[in-house]
């Protein structure tokens, strides 16, 4: 409430208990009238709900609003169906106790909506698990199969309950549904043989007609036309613009199979609907004596099939009645009215029979098969017919209204002894508040021996001829006098006027209802027809026994009802209709102010008003308004009745106006809250401004302390920079720190990635010259170290050995096939044993190897010896130079990236002294690669090729290396004029590893031509 007051003055007051003058009923009609023209339906007195019916669709009732109205306090939003539901559910898991949400309103008020409402919040809104969905689904579809087969098209409603409806839901205690449970209080029978004008009988009849598939309707003997059933058509309005009996049926249907009724007990449940239009069609004719005679047989055979009984014994159960004399039975004819009546009276046996057993299987179906029944909590929703009076009104409205008397009845006495509870329990005086009890009237209806239903019972069960007006006559008899009850008898001449001899009008608590006798004894007894033995055999009731009338049957139910309601906490939504057109907009005053008055509402307000008309717990109101006094804000530190009492002294509460409970300050009147709420919408305000004055000032002084760090900071850089070349001090010692701090983290982030890697390493600043050399020794020595565990035979050359290792790997390493064997194996600076050249060359040479060379044309292979100098490559056949091969002419090396051991020299074509390129091959590859690559700095030069390698014959011409895997290694020149190199593959090289490192000597290398012919490797 508190977070809406503020729009008090547009759309009126939300809870009447703050109306100033609430005791005025206009005043509260005005404010109903005022909220329902905008469309504001739901006000509160309290935590009692007032609903105006809208008669339209408002788009209040949506995911969204119910995702709003969760978790949220009572009076923290505008009043709302949900808010209520919300509130019992959370009282109910907090303090774990069983709940009631009581409907109440006359016919059209909007009792059912409500409930289907508060359900659909349930299922929406309460946590879920699979398994529970199905519980969730159930509930809620047994709605439309209890509507169609309870609910009819009356005058006041097109939609109306002709059965009371008492719901349990069931919650476990994380707040799950998990099951539920229906009682269904007297449905009016009546109705399904016959209907008053304007009005239908129940929806399932006109849904079957119009909605049955074909296939069924023929099965049940049906036709697609409502106008040939007599039981549909009384009212004279089996069609109605509002209803949709096609939709309601695809509904109903779907509904039936979720609600776990099987497709067998469903084609019974349609026989039996069919059977009784069959039997509204029955017609009787009298014989000569004036006894009934059948002559429908086409009717009779649908009913035989339908409700599976003989047809000799439906003929005799219509047309005869059974008579007990001492042990004997006797079949005494009927005669045709009373066949009728028989007829009529089997039709709603049958009918009310099934509608029991629909309930009974719906609540099988909805039954908890989770928790033991001790572990759960229940919402209870009662929605019962309202409140109706008729043109004329039989024994159906008779109890329907008194019905409404006992809950009206319990509505008084509870919400009384709640607030009077609520005053003694908080320490407070009580002033009693008048009202209307209107226990008279349900005395008079249900008191023994005096009472209504007991005068029937008599009526009904005494020996010999009971009649309308015999029972007429013993009730004047016990009753007359009683300001409540009026018959033509007793009524002063002017109300005479108004009554028929055979009526008697009772003054309800809502109103005057004149009730018609005839017929009364007949609908109060139970049927004993013998067909519905035979189609009922199992409910049938003892009958030996006494059997109970109808409204003794009630009477206990509905004492039976009132102990479930009273065994819980109640919460109320009250009802209203705004006009009896059915119409949106139209807010009929002399009505609602009908059912204000007779509903109690002012007087329930009154008695929330009598004492004080707000409480709250005093933490509650502490929170709210600790700011408007210095002493509580911003927290009260001490117990928070104390805190209440210092702020309402603050803000100048005068003792009459306010009662401290308890837990629960009370105040009496609604302005001094108003004035409270009011002065903190001001306080509001200011601290809002308050608030962001400090944010601000706090923001700003953040800035200039940023700023002024800064300034320093910058101003220390500027100073260290300058003196940046002087010796450690304290001008400079931060900034050199920093530039210290600098260079080592860039450092790490650009290490060189090898020893090679000369020419990365960062310049060091002037203080860092010593730390970088250092450094980068260290570095050089870490990564040496890991060569020299490779290599500790080479300890006096590591450094080279591990530099040219490096280049190698870095040539070859993941390139080509043959390199991890060539990793253990160290570099020379000769491969040659038997000395051919001189002393002089061998020391300028860096590599002499034997190699063979293939002759560039026709692949000969010569051996050679190839001499690396720092200058050139020469290729030298017994100390005779063949070829010399300047590095500035040399373009680059090609191997392929199979384990061969091939390389093909790309020497420059525009030197006309070279000869061309040099196919060579080489057990040293890597070795001489290496070397070569480093001496001609070529290393960018050397090419790992996949596939075939082409190289120049001699400028202009071109020729040929094809490489390829295969079991055994072979050179031979292809059909294509290609030399084909076949290597073993590195995993498969058993061959060569069977050599013990011991390189498998050139000489053995075959060569094939397409002759296959086989030359000695020494041979020129
Ligand atoms: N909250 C609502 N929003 C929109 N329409 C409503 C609402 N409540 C009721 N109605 C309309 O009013 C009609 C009658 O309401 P409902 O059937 O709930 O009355 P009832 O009080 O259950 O009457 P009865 O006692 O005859 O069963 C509904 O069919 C619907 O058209
Ligand atoms: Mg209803």
């Amino acid at each position: 409430m508190e977070g809406a007051l503020t729009a008090r003055d547009r759309v009126g007051i939300q809870d009447f208990v703050l109306l100033d003058s609430y005791t005025s009923e206009s005043a509260f009609l005005d404010n109903l009238r005022k909220r329902f023209h905008e469309n504001l339906i739901y006000t509160y007195i309290g935590t009692l709900l007032v609903s105006v019916n809208p008669y339209k669709e408002l788009g209040i009732y949506t995911k969204k609003q119910m995702d709003i109205y969760m978790g949220v306090n009572f009076f923290e939003l505008p009043p709302h169906i949900y808010a209520l539901s919300d509130n019992a559910y959370r009282t109910m898991l907090m303090e774990n106790n069983n709940h009631v949400i009581l409907i109440s309103g006359e016919s059209g008020a909007g009792k059912t909506e409500s409930s289907k409402k508060i359900l659909q919040f349930y299922a929406v809104s309460c946590p879920r698990t699979s398994l529970l969905d199905n519980v969730r689904d159930r509930l809620l579809l047994s709605n439309p199969v209890l509507e169609a087969f309870g609910n009819a098209k009356t005058l006041k409603n097109d939609n109306s309950s002709r059965f009371g409806k008492y719901m349990d839901i069931q919650f476990d205690f994380q707040g799950e549904a998990v099951g539920g449970h229906i009682l269904s209080y007297l449905l009016e029978k009546s109705r399904v043989v016959h209907q008053n004008h304007g009005e239908r009988n129940f929806h399932i009849f006109y849904q079957l007609v119009e909605g049955a598939e074909d296939g069924l309707l023929r099965w049940l003997g049906l036709e697609r036309n409502c106008q040939l059933y007599r039981y549909l058509v009384q009212g004279q309005c089996a069609k109605v613009s509002s209803i949709s009996d096609k939709t309601d049926w695809r509904t109903v249907r779907k509904a039936l199979s979720v609600i776990e009724i099987s497709e067998a007990d469903t084609e019974h449940l349609f026989g039996v609907i069919a059977s009784v239009l069959h039997l509204g069609n029955i017609r009787f004719e009298a014989d000569a004596r004036g006894y009934a005679t059948l002559n429908s047989s086409t009717e009779m055979h649908w009913l035989s099939k339908l409700l599976g009984v003989h047809v000799q014994v439906l003929r005799e159960g219509l047309t005869h009645r059974k008579i007990e004399a001492r042990a004997e039975e006797v079949l005494s004819p009927l005669t045709a009215e009373h066949a009728i009546y028989a007829r009529d009276a089997l039709a709603k046996a049958i009918y009310g029979r099934t509608f029991a057993w629909l309930v009974n299987k719906t609540n099988e179906s909805l039954a908890n098969k989770v928790r033991l029944s001790s572990d759960y909590t229940v919402i209870g929703l009662l929605d019962i017919y309202g409140f109706e009076v008729f043109h004329v009104n039989s024994f159906e409205q008779f109890c329907i209204n008194y019905c409404n008397e006992k809950l009206q009845q319990l509505f008084i006495q509870l919400t009384l002894k709640s607030e009077q509870e609520e005053y003694e329990a908080e320490g407070i005086e009580w002033e009693a508040v008048p009202f209307f009890n209107n226990k008279i009237i349900c005395d008079l209806v249900e008191e023994k021996h005096r009472g209504i239903i007991s005068v029937l019972d008599e009526e009904c069960l005494r020996p010999g001829e009971a009649s309308d007006l015999t029972f007429l006559e013993k009730l004047e008899e016990k009753l007359g006098g009683h300001p409540h009850f009026v018959t033509h008898k007793l009524a002063d001449q002017k109300t005479r006027k108004t009554l028929e001899r055979g009526d008697f009008r009772l003054l309800h608590y809502a109103g005057e209802v004149t009730y018609c006798v005839v017929g009364k004894e007949h609908s109060s007894w139970q049927s004993k027809n013998s067909i519905v033995k035979h189609c009922f055999p199992s409910i049938e009731p003892d009958s030996k026994k006494r059997p109970e009338t109808v409204a003794t049957q009630f009477k206990s139910s509905l004492a039976g009802l009132t102990e479930i309601l009273m065994s819980k906490e109640p919460w109320y939504v009250r009802c209203l209709k705004p006009n009896n057109s059915k119409q949106s907009g139209c807010f009929d005053d002399v009505l609602v102010r009908h059912q204000v008055k007779y509903l109690g509402l002012m007087e329930h307000l009154r008695v929330r008003r009598a004492g004080f008309a707000y409480r709250r717990r005093f933490e509650v109101f502490l929170q709210r308004y600790k700011a408007l006094c210095p002493d509580t804000w911003p927290h009260w530190k001490g117990k928070p009745a104390d805190g209440v009492q210092r702020l309402v002294i603050h803000l100048g509460y005068r003792p009459d106006e306010y009662k401290m409970g308890r837990t629960k300050i009370f105040i009496r009147h609604p302005r001094t809250l108003f004035a409270t709420e009011d002065a903190f919408e001001m306080c509001k305000h200011k601290l809002a401004t308050k608030i962001e004055a400090c944010w601000r000032g706090m923001q700003a002084r953040k800035e200039r302390e940023r700023r002024t760090w800064a300034v320093k900071v910058i101003k220390r850089f500027i100073k260290g920079f300058m003196n940046r070349n002087q010796p450690v001090c304290v001008d400079n010692a931060e900034y050199l720190t920093f530039v210290r701090q600098n260079y080592l983290i860039r450092l790490k982030e650009n290490l060189p990635k090898n020893l090679l890697d000369k020419n990365t390493w960062l310049t060091p600043p002037p203080i860092m010259q010593e730390a970088s050399r250092i450094l980068h020794h260290a570095l050089k020595l870490s990564t040496g170290a890991t060569y020299e565990i490779l290599f500790p035979e080479c300890n006096s050359h590591h450094l080279s050995q591990l530099q040219l290792k490096s280049l190698t790997s870095a040539l070859f390493k993941g390139k080509k096939e043959s390199y991890p064997q060539s990793v253990s194996k160290p570099f020379v600076a000769t491969r040659i044993s038997k000395e051919p050249f001189g002393k002089t060359v061998l020391e300028i040479s860096k590599l002499n190897v034997l190699v063979v060379k293939y002759d560039r044309n026709g692949f000969r292979p010569r051996q050679r010896q190839l001499v690396l100098t720092q200058a050139a490559a020469y290729l030298v056949e017994e100390a005779k130079i063949k070829q010399r091969v300047e590095y500035g002419s040399l373009k680059g090396v090609s191997v392929s990236h199979l384990s061969d051991n091939f390389l093909i020299i790309h020497v420059s074509c525009d030197d006309i002294k070279q000869k061309g390129d040099l196919v060579l091959q080489c057990d040293h590859l890597f070795e001489l690669v290496t070397k070569l690559s480093m001496l001609a700095n070529k290393a960018s030069a050397i090419k790992v090729v996949q596939g075939s390698i082409r190289f120049d014959i001699h400028p202009g011409k071109e020729g040929f290396v094809d490489f390829r895997s295969g079991q055994e290694t072979m050179v031979y020149r292809a059909k294509n004029g290609h030399l084909m190199v076949v290597s073993v593959p590195y995993c498969n090289s058993a061959t060569i590893n069977a050599f013990g490192g011991v390189h498998r000597p050139s000489r053995h290398i075959q060569y094939y031509n397409a002759n296959m012919f086989t030359i000695p490797m020494s041979t020129h």
